[in-house]
């Protein structure tokens, strides 16, 4: 593997034709699987799915505690500060913080903010505002990783379908998880239907594998790529399925002042949800359920919403 070839040169491995045509998947991937090397097994034994479910339960209990905190006025220190005292006090750690370098216990990503946004008592929320909470919490060693995006009082109609596309885009994403399926088949489900709503579906940012690592080896794709990893989903395996899809186009930039904040590129909003799920014997078990959701029946519930 080389570094810095590019798509039309020819290939590093001297077969004469181009990279894009020979080697190119097979480094991306690898590329892809070494960003995730904080990995576990990518089968996880009985125990370690009970662990799963402890640590996904714990989060789920953490969205609904401070569900009722993410509305107008409420600045974005103020929900990292509840995340991060509920955690501590419980025993647990917020696993965002220090991450990498990460400032902070919770991601808030407002707006055209995809993901990545860094909580700030600069940073109030105000009515017509929709804003990702993601949570992820490390319980006994192993991870819970889930979010949802808020809508702050009434929101524009065009943000509204935007919140609804997305929350229908992971239903699908968990429906098409499976024992037997293969892992593009959770892009197949999502992506058609995202472009049908005249959304698009981010490619920068994915899913992950988890487990005792945050982002385990593979990489879930929520658009359909050949890049994804030829991966047959077998009971055992825990894996997190979070597109984020923009009103606009799908590419996204970094914020180079904070290194963090990732923004649609042409500043249409963004949303996101997420959940981590076991595969299991039947399908998909959602691991990171919250009391209301599982009150309701639902994989995902948005007040104002028939998702
Ligand atoms: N929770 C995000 C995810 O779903 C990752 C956040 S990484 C952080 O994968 F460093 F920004 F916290
Ligand atoms: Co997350
Ligand atoms: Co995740």
């Amino acid at each position: 593997m080389r570094k810095n070839i590019r798509r039309n040169e020819l290939c590093w491995c001297g077969s004469g034709r181009k990279y894009k045509r020979c080697h190119m998947l097979e480094d991306t991937r690898k590329k892809r699987a070494a960003a995730r090397s904080d990995t576990g097994p990518m089968v996880k034994s009985p125990a370690q799915i009970d662990g799963m479910r402890r640590a996904g339960a714990f989060n789920g209990r953490l969205m609904d505690h401070i569900r009722g905190l993410v509305r107008a006025g409420t600045t974005t220190e103020e929900i990292n500060r509840a995340v991060h005292e509920y955690t501590v006090t419980h025993g647990h750690t917020p696993a965002p913080l220090n991450y990498h370098g990460f400032p902070k216990s919770v991601c808030t990503s407002i707006n055209d903010v995809v993901c990545h946004g860094i909580p700030s008592p600069d940073v109030r929320l105000a009515v017509g505002d929709i804003v990702n909470v993601d949570i992820t919490t490390i319980v006994e060693g192993f991870h819970g990783d889930s979010s949802e995006t808020f809508m702050i009082g009434t929101v524009s109609d065009a943000a509204r379908h935007l919140v609804e596309v997305t929350a229908r885009a992971l239903k699908l994403g968990i429906e098409a998880a499976g024992p037997g399926k293969h892992l593009r088949a959770i892009a197949e489900a999502i992506e058609p239907f995202v472009n049908a709503e005249g959304c698009s579906v981010v490619h920068q940012y994915t899913g992950h594998g988890i487990g005792t690592g945050f982002h385990e080896f593979f990489t879930v794709y929520h658009h359909v790529s050949p890049e994804c990893d030829d991966i047959i989903l077998q009971p055992g395996m825990t894996l997190t399925i979070e597109p984020m899809i923009n009103l606009g186009g799908y590419r996204v930039v970094t914020d180079p002042g904070d290194g963090w904040t990732v923004r649609t590129k042409d500043g249409s909003l963004s949303a996101q949800f997420e959940h981590t799920v076991a595969i299991t014997e039947t399908g998909a078990e959602v691991l990171t359920l919250t009391p209301s959701q599982r009150a309701a029946g639902r994989l995902v519930v948005v007040p104002g919403l028939d998702v």
